[in-house]
């Protein structure tokens, strides 16, 4: 297991900036997919390479190419899909896996409502893709489902996490990485992230 809040000083100002209590919907999407395409750079430092014969114009030559088919990447509906740009710019032919999981607002438990999970999901890496990881009960949920269906590794990329939701994940699945924009100070009573960035997905799609 592993916590990886990134200490790139980018990843740190755009999520600064994404704080800013009158953003608009357009600079809030376009940072979302910027610090979404660094999360997913720091998060695929590790992917496997072979030595692959290739003819270039000086010659033959032996190059670096993946050893292993891309990750799929899996957004929770809604806001995850504000990532989903970002991480494709990064894993072009990395395959999608759809979940749809909303919080209920009132309990705060996680409410699946949809699945798509690629069918050689035992042969990639998941990376989960979602702004903010509050309780961590979506994305418990999120793990859960993926173990279910075969997934062997999977990796969870957040924007802003709190501690509460961090400690769930790693306590239930210690073998699944974070790698985080921000580590934030708490939850409020209501489950909200603090300082956080408010309703992520609100913001994005334009439903205040
Ligand atoms: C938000 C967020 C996470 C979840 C985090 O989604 O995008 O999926 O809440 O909360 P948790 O860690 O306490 O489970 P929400 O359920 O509000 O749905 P949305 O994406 O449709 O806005
Ligand atoms: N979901 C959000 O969008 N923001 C929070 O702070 C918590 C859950």
């Amino acid at each position: 297991m592993a916590v990886y809040p990134s200490n790139h000083p980018m990843v740190k100002h755009k999520v600064s900036l994404l704080r800013e209590d009158t953003i608009s919907l357009k600079k809030f999407r376009e940072l979302v997919d910027e610090v979404a395409t660094m999360l997913t750079m720091e998060a695929t430092a590790d992917l496997e390479l072979k030595q692959q014969p290739m003819t270039c114009w000086s010659g033959n030559i032996s190059a670096p190419v993946l050893a292993n088919k891309q990750p799929t990447l899996v957004p929770i509906l809604r806001a995850g899909l504000g990532m989903l740009n970002g991480a494709q710019s990064i894993l072009p032919c990395a395959t999608v896996s759809i979940v749809g999981i909303a919080r209920n607002e009132e309990t705060l438990e996680p409410e699946s409502y949809y699945q798509n999970i690629v069918a050689d999901i035992s042969e990639r890496t998941a990376l989960i893709i979602d702004p903010m990881l509050a309780t961590g009960g979506s994305a418990l949920a999120t793990i859960e489902l993926l173990k279910e269906s075969g997934c062997k590794q999977i990796k969870a990329l957040f924007l802003v996490a709190a501690p509460e939701g961090i400690e769930l994940i790693e306590k239930a699945h210690p073998d699944v990485d974070m790698y985080i924009g921000s580590v934030d100070e708490k939850l409020n009573d209501k489950g909200y992230i603090l300082p956080g960035l408010g309703d992520a997905g609100d913001k994005i799609f334009g439903t205040l």
